[in-house]
């Protein structure tokens, strides 16, 4: 089984459709408007984020979320992974009723617990939203840049990129990375190569989440290089979201070949019909890619996580 690494992953993204129902049981609150037949129900990027909001309410306390982690990091420990990162949003949360020191206390636990259980290392990246406006992800970056917390190590944005341009956010990416936290951003996955591009140019992220329609500039193709941005690849929710009608014209093939650090993840996995190990032997089967492709693959997460040296080096 080939080593595995992960970098992008969004924790309410990551609870099984199986996980949800048992959590709306012990709430009593009814999810067939979003779960049938043991699959989520969505069918375009915004219902997929309001089926993705609806399933974050069912996460209410501080063992809910110590127990999403650990669930979500002992499956990807069982599939071979050695190291995830995944993104947290204290507006869901909030929304959920929760504090976001009671959010991240919770998930520091699970991660902890999976930890203990499997040797899997992880850590936090604290997000803003999007579709909140510049207002909502400043309140983000000022809660994390105040409350800092050791397994948080990044901030990034995720939500709707078809909304607001990159350089409202400058003064939130600001905030965040005067705080000492490792910085990504969602871009080039719902917009083309012009996100990716205004993302670099305001908000210097050290990676891009998705960033795959960079494909569509050469020139950005070559900056992307040159610069050393590492491209978080989500192949299974492109084809999920449509972003590409199949594997054949998915750019991950083209993007490596000209030099652009890319690595692999899993996104929103239940959502996406996804798992971490299906996404590698994706790449295996549409992308060619062997055994030594793919641990180059883990080794790029690892060298682009954000992680302390020590951490680094123990897991490479
Ligand atoms: N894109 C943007 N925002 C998200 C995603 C995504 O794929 N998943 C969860 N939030
Ligand atoms: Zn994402």
């Amino acid at each position: 089984m080939v080593v595995k690494a992960e970098i992008h992953c969004h924790i309410e993204g990551a609870a099984s459709p199986a996980l949800v129902e048992a959590q709306a049981k012990k709430y009593g609150v009814d999810v067939s408007a979003i779960i049938r037949d043991g699959s989520y129900v969505w069918s375009d990027f915004t219902s997929f984020l309001r089926c993705y909001d609806v399933a974050s309410m069912l996460f209410r306390t501080e063992e809910d979320y110590a127990l999403l982690a650990e669930t979500y990091l002992s499956e990807l420990a069982a599939q071979g992974t050695i190291y995830s990162e995944f993104f947290i949003s204290t507006d869901h949360a909030v929304n959920a009723g929760l504090t976001p020191a009671a959010y991240i206390s919770g998930l520091a636990e699970g991660m902890r617990r999976a930890r203990e259980g499997t040797g899997i290392e992880s850590r936090m990246i604290a997000t803003g939203l999007r579709h909140e406006g510049p207002e909502g992800v400043e309140r983000a970056a000022r809660y994390i840049a105040a409350n800092p917390h050791p397994l948080v190590t990044g901030f990034g944005m995720a939500g709707d990129e078809r909304m607001h341009e990159p350089r409202d956010f400058a003064k939130a990416f600001d905030i965040a990375r005067d705080a000492g936290l490792a910085i990504t951003v969602h871009a080039g996955e719902l917009v083309g190569a012009e996100s990716v591009r205004e993302a670099l140019d305001h908000l210097v992220p050290a990676r891009i989440g998705h960033g795959v329609r960079a494909i569509e500039d050469p020139a950005l193709v070559e900056r992307l290089a040159a610069e050393g941005i590492v491209l978080e690849v989500c192949p299974g929710s492109n084809i999920a979201l449509s972003v590409y009608p199949s594997y054949a014209e998915h750019p991950l093939p083209r993007l490596r070949a000209a030099g652009v650090k890319v690595t692999l993840s899993s996104d929103d996995p239940p959502f996406f019909h996804t798992s971490l190990a299906q996404e590698y032997e994706t790449a295996r089967t549409h992308f060619g890619m062997d055994d030594a492709a793919l641990l180059e693959m883990t080794r790029n997460s690892v060298e682009a996580a954000f992680v302390d040296d020590a951490t680094r080096a123990a897991l490479l």
